[in-house]
């Protein structure tokens, strides 16, 4: 049984036209003229117990939309989602609310004015957590973080890293078992985010906290999610394995060159056009400083025959450098993004 099932679930928010200037100002306060944003279509997925899926996709994707519909915040234009198999999100039932947390990078919960403590108090009693479980919850987090002492410390006084893992433990505290993050690592540097990064790991591996995530940055789902699911203009391009998406990065070769001459870059490519089955290479040439580089991406079984066919037409003396590298996850989403998979 899915602890979340998504059916269709989409939005479009109605905003207005307004003219430039004054003028438009006051034509629209008297006549508006309403434009649709598709910001999500119809969207339809299961959320297994214990899974950790990633929502990736560039800005404005959508991504921030979904979460809102799924913890109830925005109700959605149609469509809708069952939480644990009773509870229909968009009504925000009190229930349902008491066993998710959703936490959104760019926005405070926690009273900047107060040490942490004071909040966490807050929270115990809003969701009425008896005081030993609290306790106990609250020294796990601490103890992930192993940052016990930050908690005594008015929020304002604390890093982006910190305040993000007060942000973390404060959304915990009542146990929830599904847990929303919207771009939780958003601004922080490495090593806070690697920080977040294992805490979220542990709190999924550990207490089984089933996560739903949402990132534009590649390194956060590499490293915790299993399943991806790749929106684009509030499309679903990809739902599935994030190894299907490693195969292609390891199916896949960059190969830079870099050529003394205009004329020598274009015998690369018409070299690599005279091969047999390189029709899909598709090079593209650019300047570099006052050198061409030529670019194009090969499978590895393919990687020999391009180098050799290159090297026996043109003169080595043109060639000034190969470089061979694995695509990066980044351009890999890029592609599936545009292509789909
Ligand atoms: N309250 C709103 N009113 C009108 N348009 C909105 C609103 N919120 C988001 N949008 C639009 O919906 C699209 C998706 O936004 P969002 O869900 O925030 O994307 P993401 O989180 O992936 O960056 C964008 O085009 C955005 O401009
Ligand atoms: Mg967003």
């Amino acid at each position: 049984m899915a602890l979340l099932r998504v059916t269709d679930l989409s939005k479009s928010y109605v905003t207005y036209r307004k003219d430039p200037g004054l003028t438009g100002a006051i034509k629209a306060l008297v006549h508006r003229i309403p434009i649709a944003v598709d910001a999500v279509k119809p969207v339809s997925f299961d959320v297994a117990r214990g899974e950790f899926i990633g929502l990736l996709g560039p800005n404005g994707a959508g991504k921030t939309t979904i979460l809102k519909m799924l913890t109830g915040l925005i109700a959605p234009s149609s469509g809708g989602a069952t939480a644990f198999a009773e509870y229909d999100v968009s009504k925000r039932p009190r229930a349902y609310l008491e066993r998710i947390g959703m936490i959104m990078g760019q926005r405070n919960q926690l009273n900047p004015d107060l040490p942490a403590i004071d909040s966490f108090r807050l929270a115990q009693a809003i969701y009425g957590v008896p005081d030993a479980e609290f306790q106990s919850r609250l020294d796990q987090m601490l103890g992930l973080f192993e940052a016990t002492e930050l908690i005594h410390k008015p929020v304002r006084k604390l890093s982006l890293g910190e305040r993000m893992q007060m942000e973390m433990t404060l959304s915990l505290l009542h146990g929830p078992e599904l847990l929303f993050l919207d771009e939780p690592t958003i601004g922080l540097d490495f090593v806070a985010a690697r920080r977040i990064r294992n805490f979220l790991k542990a709190i999924n591996e550990s207490l089984g906290v089933t996560v739903i995530l949402t990132s534009h940055y590649a390194k956060d789902i590499e490293e915790l999610c299993r399943r991806v699911i790749l929106i684009n203009k509030g499309v679903r391009v990809y739902d599935g394995p994030l190894s299907k998406v490693d195969e292609r990065i390891h199916g896949h070769r960059e190969v830079e060159i870099l050529c003394a001459s205009v004329g020598s870059a274009g015998q690369v490519v018409s070299a690599l056009a005279a091969l047999p089955g390189m029709t899909d290479v598709a090079p593209t040439v650019s300047p570099r400083d006052a050198i061409m580089r030529v670019q194009f991406s090969v499978t590895p079984r393919k990687l020999a025959g391009a180098l050799h066919g290159i090297t026996t037409q043109v003169a080595i003396s043109e060639i000034l450098d190969i470089k061979i590298s694995e695509a990066e996850l980044e351009t890999v989403f890029g592609e599936i993004y545009a292509r789909g998979v």
